[in-house]
This record gives structure tokens, C-alpha cells and sequence, in this order.
């Protein structure tokens, strides 16, 4: 063995258990006690987990006017220093373009930047015969997850049959369609009307994104899915209503999968009504809601209606981004801060507080993310031929949350007064070590984008 992880206590999404872990180049070669290899960690006291997947994150993406602040290198060391080793970004094609380019252009884009291993989504804003055609190009070429958006009316919103025909080539294709669940014709309206009225402030983007407006497009896009045959993975999901009509849908056998992120566990509706425009610092589409849907969403995330929890990492700077919406909250780019705070509050706030198991939390962040879209059992689990990407986790160290202690390239953090106990002690990717005691020490653009397998859940 090159390198041996020891005296760890294992934790997958299924068991707990004993053993060293043995890696011989990038991947996980044996698995017993008592390992001998050229160099060892010890890992005694430690949880050994597969690292995080987070299958929903958007770095370096123009929105608004302005571009998401973290970009591949920055964000993919935060994410590496809170134990995620993989993460699914979005190709998103512009204005004509095809698939293809757009495919090409982002690839570039994260080469020689990545720190992390990294797939992509193809979001589909025009849902033409030659776009349509391309799917099959996309999955061939690993990139097996389409991104449909029921809402941004005027930009990346589809209609109905946009998104039933992608649902249909999906299944064809073997690609798995994940939605952005908001009635965007009713968004646009309400919008419209209280910028007309003068409304500026950040709580007015809540007020223009009602929970209705979710459950409602929840609902169409599951029916839509059902109808189609097609599997459907709907992401962020911020509401009762919504968890209901996608637990309908499970109810009937559909195959659909529901996306949390800890800012809708965590954080709520309050946070807009903060002085001085600070309640722009939560201003994302979805929007925070009551503390009961928050309630509601981690009995899903325990109860399994919730198949993943992911970040939709988007973030913006308060000073010089977030304030750009000063005088008009439409223009408040939407997006908030969170690839490297997700497994610290998802283990202190979902096993630590008694929510579910440390094998749940292991099938939330990483198990199942990896399974829906592809990357299982190279990414996601510790067995043998997976690749050596392990969180050597502390459940003793706490950690404080704030923009000092965390790498996030913004100048918030969304958390200042959390506390958690339980916290990444090392990170290792494919047998390297990239990360100890809260420190990158891994190879700037050492992450390989991942070619994902077709999916056929
Ligand atoms: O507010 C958000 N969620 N920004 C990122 C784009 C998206 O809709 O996922
Ligand atoms: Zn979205
Ligand atoms: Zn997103």
C-alpha cells in the first residue's frame, strides 16, 4: 500500500466499522485492520467518510450583471476544506449557442483551476429539435444531468413542452432532468408589480417568490415527469408545498428526487426583514421561508422523501454585488455562500441534534448524490477501486463559523454566530492529501472533470 489510513472508524451510507483503509495509487485497494503501506494517517478518534458530493453548485456564473464571486479555484478549495471532494456545476449555453460550445467553453473554464474533481450539468434554456438532439452527444461525453428552469422568465425559462419533450429524450437518452420548480409566469408578474409600485427592499424578492408559486410547479413538473416515464430530480426545494406534491408523486411509484440545502434547514424568512439592506445577503430564488418548512424538510431529509442535500453555492459579495439591487430588489443578484459549510451543519444540525443517522448523513451528502447522477461507485462510498477520497472526520473540533474561519471567496458568512462540533480534521482526493487542520495544502487545478455514467434510475 502506498498509503494507510488507520485505526479509523469507517462510516458509510450503510455501516459502521473498524478498519484501515489501504490506498495504492489514486484508488482504495484494501480494506481490513491491521494495514501496513509506505506512509500512514492515523486516524484514531476519527470518523474515515467518503468525501462530500455536492451535486448542485454554480461557480464563477454571470448573473445579473455581475459573476458568482467564487470561481473554480477558489470555490473548489472551500469545498475541499469542508470535506467535499466532488462537486456538479452547470455548463449553461448562452445565446445560440449549442450544447457542444457551451460545454467546451465551461471545461475550459475550470482546467487548470479545479481543486477538486468536478462534473457538469447541461442546463437547457431553448428546448429546440437540434438542442434536443445534442442530449444524446452530452451523455455520451459524461455529462448524463440536464438543468430545466420553470422560472427567470425572459431568460432560462421553459414552457411545459419544452420541459416534457427534455423529459422524454431524457429517458430516451439516459439522462436524468433536474428542475428549478417555480411558476415563473407568476414570479414575473408579482416582480413586475412591486417594482412598479416603488418596493425596494430585499424582503420583497420573498414576497415575490410565494411558496404557492413552488408547490404549484413542483406539482406540474412531477405530473410532467410521471406522464413522460422519465425520472426528475427537482433541486433546492424550500417548502412544504413542495415536499408534498413531490412525496405525492413518490407515493404513486415516480420515480422523482427531491434536493434540499442547508440554507432552508438552517435559515429563515426573518433574515429579509435585517437593516441597513443586510437582508440581501439571503436574497436566492427560492427564497428562505418559515421555520416550519424547515421543520417539514428535515423530517424529509430523515424520512427519505429527500433524496440529497446539495449547496446551489452561488455567492455574491454584499459590497459591490449584492448591493447592486440597492434601489431595486429584482437586480440583487440571487444566490448565497455555502459549498464548505455543508457537511459541518448537516452532522452538527442533523446527527448530532438526533435528526438521523451518521449513515443517513453519509447517503445525503455523498452516497446518494453520487448514485442519482452517475458517479457511484467510483465517487460517493468507501469500497474497493473507489477512488481515495475520504474525509478523515473529527466529531470533537468545533468550528465558528465565520467569513474568517471559512475560504469562500465572499465577504459574509451567512453563519457569523454558528458554532458546530465536528469538523473535517483532513481531506484526502484520489490518495492525495489536500487538506489538514483547515489548510489547502492539495495542487491548485489537480481536480479531473469527471465523465459520468448514463443514468437510469
Ligand atoms: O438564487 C439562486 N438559486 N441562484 C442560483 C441559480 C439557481 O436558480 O439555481
Ligand atoms: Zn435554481
Ligand atoms: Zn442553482
Amino acid at each position: 500500500m502506498d498509503l494507510v489510513v488507520k485505526n479509523g472508524t469507517i462510516v458509510t451510507a450503510t455501516e459502521s466499522y473498524r478498519a484501515d483503509i489501504g490506498i495504492s495509487g489514486e484508488t482504495i485497494a484494501l480494506i481490513k485492520p491491521d494495514l501496513s503501506g509506505d506512509e500512514s494517517l492515523d486516524a484514531t478518534g476519527m470518523l474515515v467518510m467518503p468525501g462530500g458530493v455536492d451535486p448542485h453548485t454554480h461557480m464563477e456564473l454571470p448573473l445579473a450583471g455581475t459573476v458568482s464571486a467564487d470561481d473554480f479555484r477558489t470555490g473548489t478549495i472551500a469545498s475541499a476544506c469542508g470535506g467535499t471532494t466532488t462537486i456538479i456545476d452547470f455548463a449553461i449555453p448562452g445565446a445560440g449557442q449549442t450544447l457542444r460550445q457551451a460545454l467546451d467553453i465551461r471545461l475550459r473554464q475550470a482546467e487548470g483551476k479545479a481543486c477538486v474533481d468536478y462534473g457538469l450539468h447541461m442546463a437547457m434554456g431553448t428546448v429546440s429539435d437540434d438542442r434536443l438532439a445534442e442530449m444524446d452527444d452530452m451523455v455520451s461525453s459524461g455529462v448524463p444531468s440536464f438543468k430545466l428552469f420553470m422560472a427567470y422568465k425572459g431568460s432560462l425559462m421553459v414552457d411545459d413542452e419544452a420541459l416534457f419533450r427534455a423529459l422524454l429524450q431524457a429517458k430516451t437518452v439516459g439522462g436524468l432532468i433536474a428542475v428549478h420548480a417555480e411558476n415563473g409566469d407568476m414570479l414575473h408578474s408579482l416582480i413586475t408589480k412591486y417594482v412598479a409600485e416603488g418596493r425596494k427592499e430585499p424582503v420583497w424578492h420573498a414576497l415575490s417568490h410565494p411558496p404557492e408559486a413552488e408547490a404549484e410547479a413542483t406539482q406540474r413538473a412531477v405530473l410532467l415527469a410521471g406522464m413522460s416515464g422519465a425520472p426528475l430530480y427537482v433541486v433546492h426545494m424550500s417548502t412544504a408545498g413542495a415536499l408534498e406534491a413531490l412525496k405525492a408523486g413518490r407515493a404513486k411509484g415516480l420515480k422523482v428526487y427531491g434536493e434540499t440545502c442547508p440554507q432552508y434547514l438552517m435559515l429563515s424568512r426573518e433574515k429579509y426583514e435585517e437593516p441597513n439592506f443586510e437582508g440581501a445577503k439571503y436574497v436566492m430564488s427560492p427564497p428562505l421561508r418559515e421555520k416550519e418548512d424547515s421543520e417539514v424538510l428535515w423530517k424529509g431529509l430523515a424520512g427519505g422523501d429527500i433524496a440529497a442535500v446539495g449547496t446551489d453555492h452561488c455567492p455574491f459579495n454584499f459590497v459591490g454585488q449584492k448591493d447592486l439591487g440597492r434601489e431595486d430588489f429584482s437586480k440583487i443578484p440571487n444566490g448565497m455562500p455555502g459549498v464548505e459549510t455543508r457537511l459541518p451543519l448537516l452532522y452538527h444540525f442533523g446527527v448530532k441534534a438526533g435528526r438521523f443517522s451518521i449513515n443517513r448523513f453519509v447517503e445525503l451528502v455523498s452516497t446518494g448524490p453520487a448514485r442519482l447522477f452517475g458517479l457511484l461507485p467510483r465517487k460517493g462510498t468507501i469500497g474497493l477501486g473507489a477512488d481515495a477520497d475520504l474525509v478523515i472526520w473529527d466529531p470533537k473540533r468545533e468550528h465558528r463559523l465565520t467569513k474568517e474561519n471559512l475560504h469562500m471567496n465572499v465577504d459574509y458568512s451567512p453563519y457569523e454566530d454558528v458554532t458546530v462540533r465536528g469538523y473535517p480534521a483532513m481531506v484526502l482526493q484520489r490518495g492525495k492529501v489536500l487538506v489538514r487542520d483547515n489548510q489547502f495544502v492539495g495542487k491548485v487545478g489537480a481536480g479531473q472533470f469527471l465523465k459520468r455514467n448514463p443514468i437510469h434510475l
